[in-house]
C-alpha cells in the first residue's frame, strides 16, 4: 500500500495489490536527473520497438508457415493476399532495423556518459545480454522468411562453429538439426525466434529496468544526483518521471514514429539493407548467392571476422568484439563518468572506436577485397584498440573537475 489513502476501485486495489505503490516508485515519485538530453530517448524507444515487434510478430505468425516447402509463399501470401499483411510485415522487418539503431545510439550514450560505472555495472551487464539475445533473434528470425540470403546467411554462420576444434563438426549438426540448413533448422529456428528469446528478451527488459530503478540513472554530467537531497529526501538535481519525462518521451515516440513511418511506407527494403534483394528468390540449396552479407546491423562484426585469415581466429575476434563490451565497467577504470570532464585521449579513444565500428560496418556489407581486408584489419585494431587504450589511460587520467550539481 502507498502512504497516501486511496479510494473506490484504486482504493480496492491497493488493499490487495500495490497499485499506486508501483506507480510511485516508478513513475510519479521515481525522479531522474533534470538534465536528460537527446540521447536519454532510446530507452523509451528500445521498449517502444520491442512492442511493435511482439505485436507484429504475433500476427504474422498467424499467416506464417514454418515449413522448407511452404515458408517462402506464406510469406508472400501474407504481402498479397492477407489483409493489411504487407503492412504487418513491412512494419516487421522495419522494425527489426529500428531496434538495432536505436540500441545502438542507446549503447553509444552509455559509453559517451561512462553509464556502465560503478553503480551500474549490472545495468550495463543486463543490457549486454539483451544485445546478445536481440543478435540472437534477429538471425533466427531472418532465416524464417527462407529466401536466398535467410539461407545462405544462415549456413555461413552456423558453418563457423565448425572452426573450433574437435566439437566443431559435430556442433554445427547440432545447431542445425541436419548435415544442411533443412527443415529441422527452420523449425527450430522458428520456435525459438517467436518463443524462447522474446521470454529471454523480456525478462532481461525487466531486470534491466528494476537494476535502472534501483540506482537510478546517470545523466550527461555524470554527476550522482542521489548525493544532493533536500530535506523529503528528494534529489534536488531530480524531477519526478511521470509527468516530465514521459510527456518529453512521448515527443520523441512522435518524432520516431514519423521517421519509422516513413521507412515502411516508402522505403520499406532501403536500398536492400533493410531487405536485402537476394532475399526475394526462394533458397535454393544447390545454388549459392554471389555475394553473402548480413543485414547491416551484423556487418561490423562480420568485418572483423573475415579481417582474420584464419577461421578459428577470425570466430575468436569475433566473439571476443563482442565479449569484450560486457567487462566495460572493469576495463575502464576512470572515476569520472561523463565524457565532458574527461582527457582529450579518452575523447579521441572513443571517436577511434565509433568511427571503426562505422568503416567496418560499411566494409563487412562489401564483397572483399584484398585493400578492404587490409583496412578491416586496421579498424578492427582500432576497435579493439579503445578497450585497451581505455584501461590504460583511465587509470590516471587527467580529467577536468565534475561539477557539484547537474548543469543544463
Ligand atoms: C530491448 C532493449 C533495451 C531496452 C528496452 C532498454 C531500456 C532502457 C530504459 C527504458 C532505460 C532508461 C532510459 C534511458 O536511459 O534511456 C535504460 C537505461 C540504460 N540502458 Fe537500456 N535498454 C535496452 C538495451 C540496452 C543495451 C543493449 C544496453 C547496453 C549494453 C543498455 C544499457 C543501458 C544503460 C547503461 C542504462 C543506464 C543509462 C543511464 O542511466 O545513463 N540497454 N535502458
Amino acid at each position: 500500500m502507498s502512504d497516501k489513502q486511496t479510494t473506490g476501485f484504486v482504493g480496492w486495489m491497493d488493499e490487495r495489490f500495490p497499485l499506486t505503490k508501483l506507480w510511485e516508485d516508478h513513475m510519479a515519485k521515481y525522479y531522474a536527473p533534470k538534465n536528460f538530453n537527446f540521447w536519454y530517448y532510446f530507452g523509451a524507444l528500445s521498449l517502444v520497438v520491442l512492442v511493435i515487434q511482439i505485436v507484429t510478430g504475433i500476427f504474422l505468425t498467424m499467416h506464417y508457415k514454418p515449413d522448407g516447402d511452404l515458408a517462402f509463399a506464406s510469406v508472400e501470401h501474407i504481402m498479397r493476399d492477407v489483409d493489411w499483411g504487407w503492412l504487418l510485415r513491412y512494419m516487421h522487418s522495419t522494425g527489426a532495423s529500428f531496434f538495432f539503431v536505436v540500441v545502438y545510439l542507446h549503447m553509444f550514450r552509455a559509453l559517451m556518459y561512462g553509464s556502465y560505472q560503478k553503480p551500474r555495472e549490472l545495468i550495463w551487464i543486463f543490457g549486454m545480454f539483451i544485445f546478445v539475445a536481440l543478435m540472437a533473434e534477429a538471425f533466427m528470425g531472418y532465416l524464417l522468411p527462407w529466401g536466398q540470403m535467410s539461407y545462405w546467411g544462415a549456413q555461413v554462420i552456423i558453418s563457423l562453429f565448425g572452426a573450433i576444434p574437435i566439437v566443431g563438426e559435430d556442433l554445427t549438426v547440432w545447431i542445425r538439426g541436419d548435415f544442411v540448413i533443412g527443415d529441422a533448422t527452420l523449425n527450430r529456428f522458428f520456435a525459438l525466434h517467436v518463443v524462447a528469446v522474446p521470454i529471454v528478451l523480456l525478462l532481461l527488459v525487466v531486470l534491466h529496468i528494476i537494476a535502472l530503478h534501483e540506482v537510478g540513472s546517470n545523466n550527461p554530467d555524470g554527476v550522482e544526483i542521489k548525493k544532493n537531497k533536500d530535506e523529503n529526501g528528494v534529489p534536488l538535481d531530480g524531477i519526478p518521471f511521470h509527468p516530465y519525462y514521459t510527456v518529453k518521451d512521448i515527443f520523441g515516440l512522435t518524432v520516431f514514429l514519423i521517421i519509422f513511418s516513413a521507412v515502411v511506407f516508402f522505403m520499406p527494403e532501403m536500398g536492400g539493407y533493410f531487405l536485402e534483394h537476394a532475399n526475394f528468390v526462394p533458397a535454393d540449396p544447390f545454388k549459392t548467392p554471389e555475394h553473402i552479407a548480413p543485414v547491416w546491423y551484423f556487418t561490423p562484426f562480420y568485418a572483423i571476422l573475415r579481417a582474420i585469415p584464419d577461421k578459428l581466429m577470425g570466430v575468436l575476434a569475433m566473439f571476443g568484439a563482442i565479449a569484450v563490451l560486457f567487462f566495460l565497467p572493469w576495463i575502464d577504470r576512470g572515476k569520472v563518468r561523463s565524457v565532458r570532464y574527461r582527457s582529450t585521449s579518452h575523447k579521441l579513444l572513443l571517436a577511434m572506436f565509433i568511427v571503426s565500428f562505422l568503416v567496418l560496418g560499411y566494409l563487412g556489407a562489401l564483397p572483399s577485397t584484398p585493400a578492404r581486408t587490409l583496412a578491416a584489419q586496421v579498424f578492427t585494431a582500432g576497435y579493439f584498440g579503445f578497450f585497451i587504450g581505455l584501461w590504460w589511460i583511465s587509470k590516471n587520467e587527467n580529467t577536468k573537475p565534475v561539477p557539484e550539481r547537474v548543469t543544463w
